[in-house]
């Protein structure tokens, strides 16, 4: 061991370097260990310590590495740049170790992301810089003449802080004609020096003697110390005082108090008088003992006298010198064993802390190195070191005296965003001592959950013609996540809704969710539609949800009812006709209308608003049916107009009229001669010329005259049907296809009657509505069949019964 110290020592800069790669925790990778002699210039090399841990120079800068130490200097700088660690501060090794050896100090390197510790180790090397010394330069000695030869007198050693071949290694007395001396090594390390009388004194012929005693040590160049014993020689005292035990052995508590008795040391002299009065002190001892430990110069109670600390030496020794007062003296050696005490509390430091973490960050992540320390030994040192347990991180040692601080669990800001955690740190000394340090850490979000609608589904229902900008409905949604990840933002699925894009019927202002109507919507071509919404947040990435809108129109009394029947036209006349025969109840005609609104906004009611006789006819106010109330006499006028009003049941009601021209009369021309100046004609006139006029006059004559001729055979064979058939059923009149109110409830339910009724032979199987309905109706509108199929193509398009969407 000493041939390596040696050898470093020469190479002075090469030092030799130990690397331990000790693999313990994550954190903690290597350690080095270097040795350097001390007295070192400021900025003298010491190590490596890049190559040597196996860094390199980008991670020493990229992970601020810095050293941390305990003690409150700082020997050795790191010089980053370099990855070399240099001298910062002159080293005394004396300073430092005291006669401790080998003399060492040690630090961490710490580096961050990820958190790093190296811990390194610097050996310090004695240097021959201390020359051994004497506590005096001159020792009194005072010696009775008849002291008998081989008495000894004990000299106070030499001191050299130096160590190893450095310290001490012999003593010289000079010159030797009386006095030999005597070196002995104690078991504590100290050295015991006495002079053992050779001859016999005489102090009438020499009454002084001086001897020289030089202590070398073995350094190169080698130091000395030199001390001169000056030596009185007295008159006899014939017993020099004896100790009572050569070695005392006590033990004292560290910081009792001033004035406790350690021991007691006592000796006896058989001379009488002040021959035999036994003094004791305590003449060579250490600067630090002499302050701690007094001794009574009577009784030789050795008593407290300081602050006993065991922390700063653990055994003393003192060479209490019993005296009396003839020059006899004897040296009781007493031991002091320190007990320790439990006065030291443990400390935390913190030597590196996040007090940021990412809520992703998988368990193990380290979030702080700390440092506990206590100056006690054994159980009062001995430290445990824990945390709070309702955090979800753990406390584990990675290197003897530090711990990491590691998550535990996986984290989530949405339910804890912030720990306190306390750092505990107790030894076992009864009482035991703790102390405790609270740190906080942050939980920074990740954004890790999705926008949440307060449903999966909306309904709404909104009045049909509602004005373009009406603000339909507001969606919500809400995030669990912290700042952009909990910024919500709103958008329309594009969808097609019968060929339709939702965007131009909707839009969504996309931060408050508010829905607003572009278009007027109707019910009559749109019931119900739905779509969806989105909401996305602005992390990244985005995460999102979505919710179904649906939309249901409410219908409104936008339409009002349509006569489907009669027909009415510009043009034409439509008359029907009722024999002078019929009885009471005889169904004239039944008046058919619809309504494209839905429920009571489509519930018709039919009402007589005029009529030329209004005791003639009445109107089924539900099913439209005109009928007879009373018999028809001879009296009635041919010509009978009613006015008929369809009103909805919707709020406001809607209404339509419709005239009904019904010819009472048992034959044709009976009707044409009172029809002829139904006013209409005259609109056809006004703009006509006279040509125009005369010939239709001509053609009208020919035609009529055809149709009297006819006609007049129809009637004949007709009244012969009717002596066959005898039926009284009225008329049939002219019902659109699929129109038949057969329940008289005011509603139109899709029943195809009507096809169904022609499609039976009319004149035998189906006499209820008999065959000549058709000639009861007379048409007398050329035109009157396109206005047919103008209305049966409205029909088409209104009966697509299970469609949502009806765009006409
Ligand atoms: C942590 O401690 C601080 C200060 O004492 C306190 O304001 C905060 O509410 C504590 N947080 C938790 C999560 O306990």
């Amino acid at each position: 061991m000493l041939s390596l110290w040696m050898r470093a020592a020469v190479g002075r800069q090469q030092a030799l370097v130990v690397i331990l790669c000790l693999l313990k925790m994550g954190s903690v990778a290597a350690q080095a260990r270097y040795s350097i002699p001390e007295e070192q210039s400021e900025g003298s090399f010491v190590g490596n310590i890049a190559r040597d841990l196996g860094l390199d120079l980008q991670r020493l800068l990229s992970g601020n590495a810095r050293i941390i130490t305990k003690d409150s200097k700082q020997y050795v700088d790191l010089n980053r740049d370099k990855g070399i660690l240099v001298i910062k501060e002159r080293i005394d090794r004396e300073e430092l170790c005291g006669k401790t050896t080998p003399c060492s100090f040690s630090f961490e390197v710490i580096l961050e992301n990820p958190i790093q510790l190296y811990r390194v180790t610097v050996e310090v090397i004695d240097v021959n810089d201390n020359s051994p010394s004497f506590q005096k330069d001159e020792i009194n000695l005072k010696i009775v003449e008849s002291v008998a030869p081989g008495t000894r007198f004990s000299l106070v050693s030499a001191e050299d802080p130096d160590v190893g071949i450095n310290d001490i290694q012999k003593y010289l007395l000079k010159p030797l004609d009386h006095f030999k001396l005597e070196v002995q090594n104690q078991p504590d390390g100290g050295t015991f020096i006495e002079i053992v009388l050779q001859n016999t004194l005489d102090r009438e012929k020499e009454e002084t003697h001086t001897l020289v005693l030089i202590a070398s040590d073995g350094g190169e160049p080698r130091r000395s110390g030199t001390v001169r014993i000056h030596i009185n020689v007295l008159d006899a005292n014939d017993n020099a005082p004896v100790c009572s035990q050569s070695v005392y052995k006590a033990e004292v508590r560290e910081n009792s108090p001033e004035g406790t008795v350690v021991t007691t040391v006592g000796a006896d002299d058989l001379d009488k008088g002040l021959y035999g009065e036994v003094t004791f002190s305590i003449p060579h001892v250490g600067k630090e003992a002499k302050q701690l430990f007094d001794v009574n110069i009577k009784t030789g109670e050795i008593k407290v006298a300081g602050k006993v600390d065991f922390e700063k030496s653990k055994t003393y020794q003192l060479n209490v010198q019993a005296s009396d007062h003839g020059g006899y003296s004897d040296t009781c050696k007493v031991i002091i064993q320190v007990i320790d005490e439990n006065d030291n509390a443990p400390t935390i430091q913190l030597m590196s802390f996040s007090n940021l973490i990412s809520e992703d960050s998988p368990p193990g992540t380290t979030i702080a190195v700390v440092n506990v320390d206590d100056e006690d030994s054994e159980r009062n040192g001995l430290v445990r070191c824990s945390i709070n347990s309702d955090v979800p991180f753990k406390i584990e040692s990675s290197l003897t005296g530090y711990y990491t601080i590691v998550t535990e669990n996986i984290l989530d800001r949405e339910t804890f965003p912030e720990y306190n955690i306390t750092i505990t740190v107790s030894d076992q000394g009864s009482p035991p001592l703790s102390n405790s340090k609270n740190i906080n850490v942050k939980i920074s979000d990740v954004n890790d959950n999705p926008p949440q609608f307060g449903r999966s589904e909306y309904t709404v229902s909104i009045p049909e013609n509602n004005s373009p900008g009406f603000s339909v409905f507001a969606v919500s949604a809400t995030d669990a996540d912290w700042g952009q990840n909990a910024r919500l933002s709103y958008f329309l699925e594009d969808k097609q809704i019968n060929g339709v894009a939702i965007m131009s019927l909707l839009s969504v202002n996309s931060d408050s969710g508010v829905i607003h109507a572009l278009k007027s919507l109707d019910y009559e071509q749109i019931k119900w539609f739905d779509f969806n919404i989105t909401a996305r947040d602005a992390g990244s990435p985005p995460l999102s949800s979505v919710a179904t809108v649906k939309i249901i129109v409410q219908d409104q009394n936008d339409n009002p009812p349509q006569v489907l029947y009669p027909v009415q036209t510009g043009g034409s006349l439509v008359a029907e006709m009722v024999p002078r025969s019929a009885d009471v109840g005889y169904l004239v005609t039944k008046v058919v209308a619809v309504d494209v609104d839905s429920g009571q906004n489509a519930w018709l009611s039919y009402k007589l608003q005029k009529a030329t006789d209004r005791a003639l006819f009445e109107v089924g106010s539900q099913n439209g049916e005109i009928r007879t109330i009373r018999q028809v006499t001879d009296k009635d006028a041919v010509k009978q107009r009613l006015t008929v009003i369809v009103e909805d049941n919707g709020q406001p009601s809607r209404s339509a009229t419709v005239i009904v021209n019904v010819a009472v009369a048992d034959s044709f021309p009976e009707v044409l001669s009172e029809f002829t100046d139904f006013p209409h004609d005259k609109e056809y006139n006004d703009n006509l010329t006279f040509y125009l006029v005369l010939a239709l006059a001509v053609v009208s004559f020919l035609f009529i005259t055809c149709l009297v001729v006819i006609i007049s055979v129809k009637i004949y064979r007709w009244r012969q049907s009717r002596i066959l058939y005898h039926s009284n059923l009225p008329v049939i009149p002219y019902y659109p296809p699929r129109y038949s109110d057969t329940l008289g409830t005011g509603t139109l339910p899709h029943v195809y009657n009507y096809e169904v009724c022609r499609t039976t032979d009319s004149r035998k199987s189906d006499n209820k509505f008999g065959g000549a309905g058709g000639q009861n109706v007379l048409i007398m509108d050329p035109s009157s069949t396109g206005t047919m199929q103008r209305i049966q193509s409205e029909k088409s398009i209104l009966d697509e019964p299970d469609s949502p969407l009806e765009v006409s």
